[in-house]
């Protein structure tokens, strides 16, 4: 019931900010074949999500402010006996309306038949445009069919205006119940980081540890992954997006682990990079701890006020510093800096928003500059060192060493919370949970 408190009230924000002039249209997510009659799991638009909590495919909802048959439309299936036998329950209008809050519940075969009426003498109308032809299509077909009111004198539609930019703003802040979901889906994933260092040993192969972080997100609340996970040994932790994970973790190398749970929906996002048989070497040591020092650097940088490029402001310095000292880069710091020198090395941001998508909405420049952190905005910090075998420029005992370490941070009021924290990442920590194999 709290949950549904929730909701509702975001839609109440929502419908404060939209005008009374306006109507706003957002589409649940669509269930996608995988072959044959077989379909992948069912993800909701996390969008239609955030305002509705509802999690069945084939849904629109509808906010209207001050609509005559209230501001809370959902459309969506009917009840169906012989389909449910087979997959489910379906809450169908009447739940529509008592579980989730609706005003007024239509099938969503009836959806042409309404939309035209709901939108009739509201100009704006708001949408996910251009995002998919089909909705596109849809809404300016129900808006074409108002032109004999028009010439009636009623008002339609005149400007479609994407629902993005302000319902992402909202969702950019996390409420305090959405905070709590974010440490939980975080706590649940830092500890199965720990099982995988836990039980890692050369020869496994690199799924059955991806099996080990699975069982233990979905042993804990996690219903699936937020992402793919990643799990790379050797060179494959230098494939940023490696996901095949189908090849044996080796003695003397590194295993590099980005993988988080889903937690009611909320995604948690964590790296950590470890040896493969408990102890680094030399040159892992080297390349390990710059990357260390600089995400550190980068976490402390975080605190209301400060641009969201001084994460990487914090972070460059110390990884093109590190390469200098340990003779992979050559020349002045600054003027490294400047030539990019690092992006050989790290190439990618510092890090991006996190919520209930892993690369979560919400904008990161305001007027041309990066916008500043606040209070309740979560993000994550992951910078990276890689250096694949094909890189000539660096001496070869430093190939096959790829290194990301990464957390989820909370901007507080004062400063931040590391969300992510009961994972170590200290070298002598991880080392030390590894002895107890
Ligand atoms: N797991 C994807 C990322 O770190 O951005
Ligand atoms: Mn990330
Ligand atoms: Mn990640």
């Amino acid at each position: 019931m709290q949950e549904q408190q929730e909701f509702q009230q975001r839609r109440q924000r929502l419908l404060s900010v939209l005008g009374d002039d306006a109507i706003a249209i957002i589409f649940s997510g669509v269930e996608y074949l995988r072959s044959a009659d077989a379909y992948y799991p069912f993800s909701q638009n996390k969008d239609f999500y955030y305002l509705t909590g509802f999690n069945e495919p084939e849904a629109v909802a509808v906010l209207i402010p001050n609509g005559q048959e209230g501001e809370f439309i959902l459309f969506n299936r009917r009840r169906d006996p012989a389909k449910e036998v087979w997959d489910g329950y379906r809450a169908g209008q009447e739940g529509a309306c008592a579980e989730y809050g609706a005003d007024a519940a239509y099938p969503i075969d009836e959806i042409d038949q309404h939309m035209p009426a709901l939108m009739l003498g509201r100009t704006k109308v708001f949408y996910p445009v251009g995002e998919m032809a089909q909705v596109d299509q849809r809404v300016l077909s129900w808006s074409a069919s108002l032109r004999r009111q028009v010439r009636a004198g009623v008002p339609a539609p005149q400007e479609f205006i994407s629902l993005g930019s302000m319902l992402h703003e909202m969702r950019l802040f996390k409420s305090e119940h959405e905070q709590a979901l974010m440490r939980e889906a975080a706590r649940i994933s830092a500890q199965a980081h720990c099982r995988a260092m836990q039980v890692c040993q050369p020869d496994m192969m690199e799924y059955q540890l991806e099996a080990e972080l699975v069982y233990e997100f979905q042993r804990n609340g996690c219903r699936r992954v937020a992402y793919d996970s990643i799990v790379g040994g050797g060179s494959n932790a230098c494939i940023l997006h490696y996901i095949r994970n189908d090849q044996a973790l080796c003695d003397g190398d590194l295993v590099l682990i980005d993988a988080g749970g889903e937690y009611k929906q909320y995604a948690a996002d964590i790296t950590r990079t470890f040896p493969v048989n408990g102890r680094f070497t030399p040159e892992q040591k080297a390349i390990y701890d710059i990357v260390l020092a600089a995400q550190v650097a980068g976490i402390e940088a975080i605190r209301p006020g400060v641009p969201w490029d001084a994460v990487q402001a914090a972070i460059v310095p110390i990884i093109t510093q590190g390469l200098i000292d340990l003779e992979i880069l050559y020349g002045d710091l600054d003027t490294l800096i400047e030539q990019k020198a690092y992006e050989n090395f790290y190439l990618h941001r510092s890090g991006h928003w996190l919520g209930l998508d892993v690369h979560d909405v919400g904008s990161y420049k305001q007027n041309g500059q990066w916008r500043d952190l606040q209070a309740g905005m979560v993000l994550t910090v992951e910078p990276g060192i890689y250096i694949a075998a094909d890189n000539q420029a660096v001496d070869e005992r430093w190939w096959n060493i790829g290194v990301r370490i990464e957390d989820d941070v909370f901007v507080t009021e004062n400063g931040h919370e590391v969300l992510s924290a009961d994972v170590p990442k200290a070298r002598a920590e991880i080392e030390a949970l590894m002895a107890g194999r």
